[in-house]
């Protein structure tokens, strides 16, 4: 008997909000997001581990149609660029892909990682300075998990060219940026990755990723029906 575990129900929700989770890039509603439930999945993201307790993790939230516009056009900027570096078939799939949907979402959330902050007094960081943008990421995956259980979707952005993002939102040169995220009410959750369902990229069996004792030795062996 374990006091701490949570009850059947809610061990079920962490799951469930886990292995549910998805990028959306196709189901954006324009439906509003009410203030309080922002609040709450933002608070959420804050609650994240960090590094020495650094809290670096900040958040733009961005409803401005104009700005979003600016941000819509430096994608569409990049992924020409990012086309061009596939050839035949992979170039014909990519470019089929939908790989944003900065206006279709109501909000967007850019994510920045603020270095210049006495918070933490540096511990964790002398050895491994990146730790403060692993604990940025860590945030979004709250940010993502919550907005999941709250029935919201969440799309990560990554084909941008960051300069411009920068000279968009204004921000400093002590921020680095991590995420630029749509989020919004959306009309279906799919049971698996896009990227998956459209033949791009396919999950890997667990036994491939876990390693026993050292780098290489498998800790599972495949499941006699190639399952994981
Ligand atoms: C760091 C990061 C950057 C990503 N950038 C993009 C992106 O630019 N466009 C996109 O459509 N999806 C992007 N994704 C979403 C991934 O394609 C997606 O997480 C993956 O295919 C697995 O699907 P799932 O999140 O629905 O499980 C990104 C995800 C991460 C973690």
């Amino acid at each position: 008997m374990n006091a701490h575990r949570f009850g059947d129900d809610e061990v079920r929700g962490v799951y469930r909000a886990i292995y549910e989770r998805r990028d959306v890039r196709s189901a954006f509603l324009s439906d509003p997001i009410p203030a309080p439930m922002l609040r709450r999945l933002l608070d959420a993201a804050h609650h994240a581990p960090s590094v020495g307790f650094m809290q670096p993790a900040r958040f733009i939230v961005v409803r401005d149609p104009a700005l979003r516009a600016q941000i819509h056009a430096n994608f569409e900027r990049a992924d020409s660029a990012a086309a061009a570096l596939y050839q035949d078939e992979r170039a014909a799939l990519y470019r089929r892909l939908k790989l944003a949907a900065i206006m279709d979402a109501p909000v967007n959330v850019c994510v920045l990682c603020e270095n210049d902050t006495p918070r933490g007094a540096g511990l964790g960081r002398a050895s491994m300075p990146e730790t403060s943008l692993y604990s940025t990421v860590c945030a979004v995956q709250n940010l993502w998990l919550a907005a999941r259980a709250e029935g919201l979707g969440i799309g990560w952005v990554s084909i941008l060219d960051p300069a411009q993002v920068r000279a968009t939102l204004a921000i400093p040169d002590t921020a680095t940026l991590v995420a630029y995220l749509c989020l919004g009410y959306v009309s279906a959750f799919a049971d698996e990755p896009d990227l998956q369902r459209q033949g791009w990229e396919f999950r890997a069996p667990l036994e491939e990723v876990v390693f026993a004792e050292r780098f290489g030795l498998r800790e599972y062996n495949a499941a006699p029906d190639g399952s994981s």
